[in-house]
């Protein structure tokens, strides 16, 4: 059990800055899940918290104290890496046990202790083959194994699931929330799948080239994302973007979308009159997730929708519901298309303008020049959320 505190951490390669001055706090038991797009330095991050490499400044603190100089074997972390090693001549119940051997723990306790390992990743029936006879993704449990029969102070796992079938992982996914309910070790998780990271998580913490740009809870970060990165990177489909001008009004202020092709619409959004005047006549883009964009024909519950016309490029049906992929305004640097969700009884036109119903509760808004967020919908009425602040720094 351990508290985990990377404090300002800098990582340099050669004249290249890959940790920029890295602040997270991990609570005793937390689930921390760190996601951000490849090259922006988790596994470095990782590294750095295992002492697998040094970093350049900054500290890691484990319960309060820097481990900044410890060696690895001293900091009681156990770290499934993304490229995994098994030792090739050892069985598979050997490679989950082998950290027991320095502890001088008996092979028929060693053995009992791969057993239940085994267990937790459905690799019981392999106990006894050797890596070469098994498939990446038994392999990769292997590596888990390995991690899991330490009991150590904190995992560290650089998405550990990501050579296994889209059924297996489902499977392992419930198996490690499991564990995690079950020993309640601290961990810290990469991943690139968006399903892990809600799921799994206490705290997701978002980086971007070496900077960390939001850290909170799955909710907060899924609903009130700090800026237009973390709203596009979290979620799938990921957030749709309209690009429009502010204007004040009585509600607050009606933002005015020019559609691709022609013709203008309008939303009114609940903004403080603050904010309003603040970005009266300024270009803004408006953030609707595809659950907050329906079919017009579709019933809705309150009255929190407003309709618009938007051109509808085609309809991708998967069964249980219709993608609409709609036109984008945001122009040659777009994110791509619109997607929003429609019934898979829709009768809309691809083609055609369809009418949608868009769910006003649910937007954000961000300045179009800096794509800080300035507008939660989600949070009007309710008492925003504090900010997560880093326990006091020690001089
Ligand atoms: N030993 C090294 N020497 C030089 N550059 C390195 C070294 N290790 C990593 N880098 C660089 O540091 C940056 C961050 O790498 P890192 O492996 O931490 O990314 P990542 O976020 O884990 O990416 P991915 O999601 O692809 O695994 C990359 O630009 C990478 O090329
Ligand atoms: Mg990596």
């Amino acid at each position: 059990m351990a508290t985990l505190e990377i404090v300002n951490v800098t990582k340099k390669f050669g004249s290249v800055t890959v940790l920029k001055g890295i602040d997270i706090v991990a609570a005793d038991g937390e689930f921390l899940v760190l996601v951000g797009p490849s090259g922006c330095g988790k596994s470095t991050l990782l590294s750095a918290i295992a002492g697998l490499q040094s970093n350049d400044g900054g500290e890691i603190r484990i319960n309060g104290i820097d481990v900044s100089e410890q060696h690895p074997k001293d900091r009681d972390i156990a770290m499934v890496f993304q490229t995994y090693a098994l030792y090739p001549n050892l069985s598979v119940w050997e490679n989950i046990a082998f950290p027991l051997e320095a502890r001088g723990i008996s092979k028929a306790e060693r053995r009992l202790e791969a057993e239940k390992v085994a267990g937790l990743l459905h690799l019981t029936e392999y106990l006894d083959r050797k890596p070469r006879q098994l498939s990446g993704g038994q392999r990769q449990r292997v590596a888990m194994g390995r991690a899991l029969v330490r009991d150590p102070q904190i995992f560290l796992f650089d998405e550990p699931l990501s050579n296994l079938d889209a059924k297996l992982r489902v499977v392992m996914r419930t198996e490690i929330k499991k564990m995690h309910k079950n020993l309640g070790t601290t961990m810290v998780y990469v991943t690139h799948d968006q399903i892990e990271a809600m799921t799994l998580a206490t705290k997701i913490v978002v980086l971007r080239d070496g900077e960390v740009q939001q850290a909170g809870s799955p909710d907060d970060v899924y609903h009130t994302p700090k800026n237009k990165f973390v709203a596009s990177f979290m979620g799938s489909p990921s957030m749709n973007f309209i690009k429009g001008i502010l204007r004040r009004n009585e509600v607050g202020a009606r933002i005015e979308i020019v559609r691709p092709g022609g013709g203008e619409v309008a939303l009114d959004l609940p903004v403080s009159s603050n904010l309003a005047r603040q970005f009266d006549g300024k270009a803004v883009i408006l953030g609707i997730r595809p659950e907050a964009m329906i079919d017009a024909k579709s019933e809705t519950k309150d009255g929190t929708y407003q309709r618009i016309e938007w051109p509808l490029e085609i309809l991708e049906p998967t069964g249980a519901d219709t993608i609409a992929v709609l036109k984008s305004n945001m122009g040659d640097d777009s994110e791509g298309e619109m997607v929003a969700r429609f019934s898979a009884k829709t009768s809309a036109t691809p083609g055609t303008l369809v009418s949608i119903n868009i769910d006003v509760s649910a937007v954000c808004l961000f300045d179009a020049q800096t794509e800080d967020a300035i507008f939660h919908a989600s949070t009007v009425g309710k008492s925003v959320p504090a900010p997560i602040l880093l326990s006091e720094r020690k001089a």
